[in-house]
């Protein structure tokens, strides 16, 4: 909700406040940073000796600035190798800094962007530390009534000014990666949005707003979705008194005749489990269960934002899973879109029965060229991967090494799992074509297996997010609950299937 003000300045020193230097190993410094240490006759070079800082990576020596150098504080950040950083590792920098300049209670400071190894900082690396800075200075007080003095100082809000060559280049590559972090923050402040504010409807008409950025956005109300048969969906929300919003979003910056690519999320606005109701501790979590919807929303905000030159749709299926008289048993068999049969052995298998309804009707009306969902959906993807990758399983090698690779460079990384007969056979159904559930092993895979079932042979990646997306581990750029966990990954898709 609160943001940072980024601006590009030349590369000099400021003449008074808080000044970041970057030092290399050994705390090499670069030649503004080294103009200080001259001008206060080597001030700058004793203290960092006395203090034996090397210049590893993100370590930080904040020092209060020479008398007579006009500034108030120098705070010192290491690279380690500069040679040695790698893409992501730029914004990490950039939240590190930022999470410092927070820690102090700073309201502005000029950030010196030069290597220390002689060696031109890139546009877009500038531009990626001003990613990190401005992601890391989220925070969420909205239910706040008496707001706190905490790290990101989001009251004030922080002014950053990196100070570049080439700055006029690193600020258009700024406006770009600005769009994105937006995007980043919408999906955050969905997830944590409580879920008594965010039912299907209200998710549905936050989407709608980006109507504003020139996304086409359609509502499929319960009604129309009965239309189409998407009786697995529906019955997911026939135990909630708020109706279920199946929403369309489409960007179209590419050009007409270009097939569209299709991202998918998976919107539990809350999941209780249903009449299989989850134990009581913890189940408050699980209004982030939409954190797969959060992202495609978010990354739709980002790509009309900056105007991406793509042809991409968003659906999300937004829906509550609730207990009460009229919901969904174990045992009931319901009929998809795709006129596939399934039995519901457990109710809180939801998330694969909303999907499949959406991913058969997204491929049955765009044909894209491929599809990639992406849901909070097992609990075993936890046990598997943990936090720091998400599970990928795809149809497609050229596509899951796509998204390898879009991982690695943005730090929102994935790991592949298997797919194959002998688990799709475990989703088998003795009444049915299918039942919703595997049994205890492979609990991730045969999950996966059941959507594969609905996309008619389109290629396909599905993202197991439940690990990733929701009660987030900390990281340099985040702090939050919510990690916004994909939408730089799927911007970073579409560069690679458009813009590239
Ligand atoms: N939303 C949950 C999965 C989940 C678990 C997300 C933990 C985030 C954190 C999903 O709907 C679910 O309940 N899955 C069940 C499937 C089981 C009944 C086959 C699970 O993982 O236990
Ligand atoms: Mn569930
Ligand atoms: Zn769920």
């Amino acid at each position: 909700m609160s943001a940072a003000t980024i601006a590009f300045q030349k590369p000099v020193l400021p003449e008074t406040g808080i000044v970041v230097l970057l030092a290399g190993d050994g705390a090499a410094l670069g030649p503004v940073a080294g103009e200080l240490d001259t001008a206060t006759g080597g001030t700058l070079a004793r203290a960092i000796a006395a203090a034996a800082y090397k210049g590893k990576q993100f370590a930080m020596l904040d020092l209060i600035a020479p008398a007579g150098s006009g500034l108030d504080r120098v705070l010192v950040v290491g690279l380690g190798k500069p040679a040695e950083m790698k893409e992501y590792d730029w914004t990490r920098l950039g939240g590190a800094i930022a999470g410092k300049l927070g820690e102090i209670k700073a309201e502005a400071a000029t950030l010196v962007v030069e290597r220390p190894d002689g060696v031109a900082i890139e546009a877009a690396q500038a531009a990626d530390i001003a990613l990190g800075a401005s992601l890391r200075h989220y925070r969420f007080d909205r239910y706040k009534t008496k707001k706190k003095d905490d790290e990101a100082n989001g009251s004030k809000g922080l002014k950053l000014s990196l100070a570049v060559e080439g700055h006029a280049a690193a600020k258009k590559a700024w406006a770009g990666r600005q769009a994105v972090a937006d995007g980043v923050t919408i999906a955050r402040d969905l997830v944590i949005e409580p879920p008594n504010v965010l039912s299907p409807e209200e998710f549905a008409r936050r989407a709608k707003e980006l109507q504003k950025l020139g996304v086409e956005v359609e509502i499929l109300t319960e009604k129309e979705m009965k239309k189409l048969g998407m009786g697995a969906f529906l019955g997911v929300g026939q135990g909630s008194s708020r109706p279920p919003r199946l929403v369309v979003m489409r960007w179209s910056g590419g050009k007409e005749k270009d097939q569209p690519i299709a991202f998918i999320g998976k919107g539990v606005v809350f999941d209780t489990g249903g009449i299989s109701i989850k134990p009581a501790a913890g189940m408050e979590d699980m209004k982030g269960d939409m954190a797969g919807a959060a992202c495609v929303t978010g990354l739709m905000h980002a790509l009309a934002a900056r105007k991406a030159k793509a042809n991409v749709i968003g659906a999300i299926g937004l829906v509550e899973n609730m207990p009460d008289g009229n919901a969904q048993r174990p045992g009931d068999i319901v009929t998809s879109m795709s006129g596939q049969t399934i039995e519901i052995i457990n109710t809180d298998a939801e998330g694969r029965l909303v999907l499949a309804d959406v991913v058969w009707y997204v491929q049955d009306r765009f044909k894209p060229r491929f599809m990639l969902d992406l849901a909070t959906l097992t609990g075993a993807i936890l046990v598997a991967l943990g936090k720091t990758h998400a599970g990928l399983f795809s149809t497609s090698d050229e596509l899951a090494a796509q998204v390898s690779a879009a991982g690695e460079a943005t730090g929102e990384r994935v790991w592949r799992m298997p797919l194959g007969p002998d688990y799709d056979k475990m989703i088998d159904s003795t009444f049915a074509d299918m039942k919703n559930t595997g049994g205890r092993y492979g609990g991730s895979i045969t999950a996966a297996q059941f959507i594969k079932r609905f996309t008619n042979d389109v290629p396909w990646v599905h993202l197991d997010i439940a690990g990733t997306g929701m009660e987030a581990s900390a990281s340099e750029i985040n702090k939050a609950w919510s990690s916004g966990w994909g939408v730089r990954l799927l911007d970073r898709m579409v560069k690679d299937n458009y813009e590239g």
